[in-house]
C-alpha cells in the first residue's frame, strides 16, 4: 500500500516541513564542507537544500515520481534501490535519512553493510525521535501507531514497528557493533536522531 504522502511529492514536501520544522538547521554542520554526498532513499532530494553549497549531492530512490520532481528541480537523482550496491559510489558522506524505519531490521543491516563499504568519512543516519508515540504497549499508542503507518506507508516496504529512544540506541548500538564502526555519535535535535557513525 502507498500512502497519498507517497504519490504526490508536493504533498509529501508540505507535511515533512510541518514535521522537521527548522529540525535539519544542523545538517549543513554536521557533513561540513567541500563533501561529496550520497542519498540513499533520498526521495525528491530535499535534503540538498541543507547541505553546504559547495558539497556535491548525488541520490537514488525507487519511487519514480519523486525522483522524476527533483530532477526537475537539477537534482542529480536517480531511480535505484538502495539494497543494490550496484547503484552506490564511494563518497565522503552516505546519507540515510528516514529511511531505517521503512526497512525490516535484516534490510536495515544490510543497508548499513553496503553504506559501510561506500562511505569515506562517516554514514549519517537520521531517524524520527516523536515516533516514540507510537512504540507504547497501550490502546492509544498503538492507534496512532497504526495511522502513522498507513501515512507513512512508502509503497515498497511495510513498517514493522516504530521505535522507542532505548530501543533505538539499542538498535544503533547494534548496528555500529556489526559494522566495526569506529566512531559513534548521535545528536537529539528537534524530535530527530541524527547518528554520525564514523568508518
Ligand atoms: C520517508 S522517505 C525519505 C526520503 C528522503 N530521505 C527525505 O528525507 O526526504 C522514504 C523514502 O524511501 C524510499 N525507499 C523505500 N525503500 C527503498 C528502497 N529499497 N530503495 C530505494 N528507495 C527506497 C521511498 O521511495 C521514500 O522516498
Amino acid at each position: 500500500m502507498r500512502s497519498f504522502m507517497y504519490v504526490n511529492p508536493h504533498i509529501y514536501d508540505t507535511f515533512i516541513r510541518v514535521l522537521y520544522f527548522d529540525g535539519l538547521k544542523i545538517l549543513k554542520k554536521i557533513v561540513g564542507v567541500k563533501k561529496s554526498v550520497f542519498e540513499a532513499a533520498c526521495g525528491y532530494g530535499r535534503l540538498q537544500k541543507y547541505i553546504d553549497p559547495s558539497c556535491t549531492y548525488t541520490g537514488i530512490d525507487l519511487n519514480e515520481k519523486f525522483v522524476e520532481f527533483g530532477r526537475k528541480k537539477n537534482r542529480d537523482i536517480r531511480v535505484g534501490n538502495v539494497l543494490d550496491v550496484n547503484q552506490y559510489h564511494d563518497s565522503d558522506v552516505i546519507l540515510l535519512a528516514d529511511i531505517l524505519h521503512h526497512l525490516t531490521v535484516k534490510d536495515s543491516g544490510k543497508l548499513l553493510a553496503i553504506a559501510v563499504r561506500f562511505a569515506r568519512e562517516k554514514i549519517l543516519i537520521i531517524e524520527p525521535a516523536f515516533v516514540k508515540i507510537g512504540a507504547q504497549n497501550n490502546l492509544f499508542s498503538r492507534m496512532i501507531g497504526k495511522i502513522m503507518k498507513w501515512l507513512d506507508a512508502d509503497g515498497f516496504n511495510e513498517i514493522e514497528k516504530w521505535l522507542s529512544r532505548d530501543e533505538y540506541d539499542a538498535f544503533f548500538k547494534s548496528l555500529k557493533e556489526a559494522n566495526n564502526i569506529r566512531e559513534m555519535r548521535i545528536t537529539h535535535f528537534r524530535r530527530h536522531h541524527f547518528v554520525e557513525m564514523i568508518v
